[in-house]
């Protein structure tokens, strides 16, 4: 139906941003930004849902906002030519969200994988918020307020994109077609988007521990390398080493380019070439890992000084985030206003409201 290429993505602020996510989404969004084949393009730091699982510590969210704008814009997210706003300030998805609500029943939210694996996660399987089981419904207001219909997203959001799809067209049946059923874009590299943490755990996360920040500076980055997992069995210099689950490796096929042998390891030609010599043996994880330092330094050390700059420019940040929010706020509030005309409820924009009661009543 709708030709034009809308995206919208978002993060819930509950943390910095790590590598985990730079590989896995933020790449990619900043490769879409300046690939520019779109109308509009959104990116929304979701404080409201990060809200629904942390409703007691607001404070955490208030701290992490500003830290994944941080984020954002140290990674090159560029506000000229991307909308970056704050949920919880487009009041009007809040009013959608509860008109969404009407559509989807208690047994469906029920049925959502991602909602009930985070349900196991996070304890709540005795008491379970109601604002927890719901937000996939304001997830759907989030993408359909902007007509959005390209949702850069891992493949745990995939639940949530139908939700979305059925609440358009529940809507769009009962009251008149007025949404587009908006798609998942699902990374490319499989393996970039499950990027494992430096214990060698499947997958890199706050809550683990294992994560390697964008905000890391090179003291960090460079302890967290040394400490990485590796082949527990590569003992000896001269042992055969593996590379399957070998981390560091890992870390190389996503990260590492034929650059970077040129300038850092010209003994070898390429990362083919290094995992042999790991796999004969004579080659000594410390070399490997100085290696992955480099590669990654030469990734991180511009994400750290635009991040710096930043940093010390906060007023900016904020403004940014507010000139966003009241981009996007205009374009939701007017969809909006077509979402209340097409379910009657507009009735004092809406001229011709009295004609029928007065028709009764002449
Ligand atoms: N649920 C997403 C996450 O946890 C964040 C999010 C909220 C989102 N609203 C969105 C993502 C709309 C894409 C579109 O990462």
């Amino acid at each position: 139906m709708q030709e034009r290429k809308i995206i919208l993505t978002g993060d819930r602020p509950t943390g910095r941003l790590h590598l985990g996510h730079y590989v896995g989404s933020l790449k990619n969004r900043v490769k879409m930004q300046n690939e520019g084949n779109y109308e509009k393009m959104y990116v929304m730091i979701a404080d409201s849902q990060a809200l629904t699982d942390n409703f007691d510590n607001p404070e955490k969210i208030r701290e992490n906002l500003i830290e994944v704008a941080l984020d954002y814009l140290s990674i090159g997210i560029d506000p000229e030519k991307v909308t970056i706003f704050v949920q919880s300030q487009v009041e009007e998805l809040t009013e959608l969200t509860f008109y969404f609500l009407n559509l989807v029943t208690l047994s469906r939210l029920e049925r959502n994988p991602t909602v009930k694996t985070e349900i196991k996660q996070k304890n709540f399987e005795t008491s379970l918020p109601a604002g927890f089981l719901i937000y996939p419904i304001s997830q759907a207001a989030d993408i359909l307020l902007f007509d959005a219909n390209l949702i850069p997203v891992g493949v745990d959001q995939e639940p949530m994109l139908e939700q979305a799809r059925e609440i358009a067209r529940s809507f769009n049946n009962i009251y008149g077609e007025i949404f587009t059923e908006p798609y998942a874009i699902l990374p490319e590299n499989e393996q970039a988007r499950r990027m494992p943490g430096i214990d060698g755990k499947a997958k890199m996360s706050k809550s683990l521990g294992n994560a390697i920040y964008l905000a890391d500076d090179k003291a960090t980055v460079k302890k967290k390398v040394m400490s990485m997992y590796t082949d527990p069995d590569h003992i000896n210099i001269d042992d055969p080493g593996k590379i399957d689950g070998n981390i560091v490796f890992t870390y190389l096929d996503v990260f590492s380019k034929q650059e970077h042998f040129e300038k850092y390891l010209p003994d070898y030609k390429n990362l083919d070439q290094l995992k042999d010599h790991y796999r004969r043996g004579g080659l000594g994880d410390v070399k490997v890992k100085k290696f992955l330092i480099k590669v990654l330094e030469e990734e991180l050390e511009p994400i750290r000084e635009k991040r710096a700059y930043y940093e010390q420019n906060l007023d900016q940040v904020l403004a940014v985030l507010e000139e966003g929010t009241a981009d996007a706020r205009e374009i939701g509030r007017a969809k909006l206003q077509e979402v209340k005309r097409a379910m009657g409820i507009d009735y004092f924009a809406d001229s011709r409201f009295l004609d029928v009661i007065k028709e009764k009543y002449n």
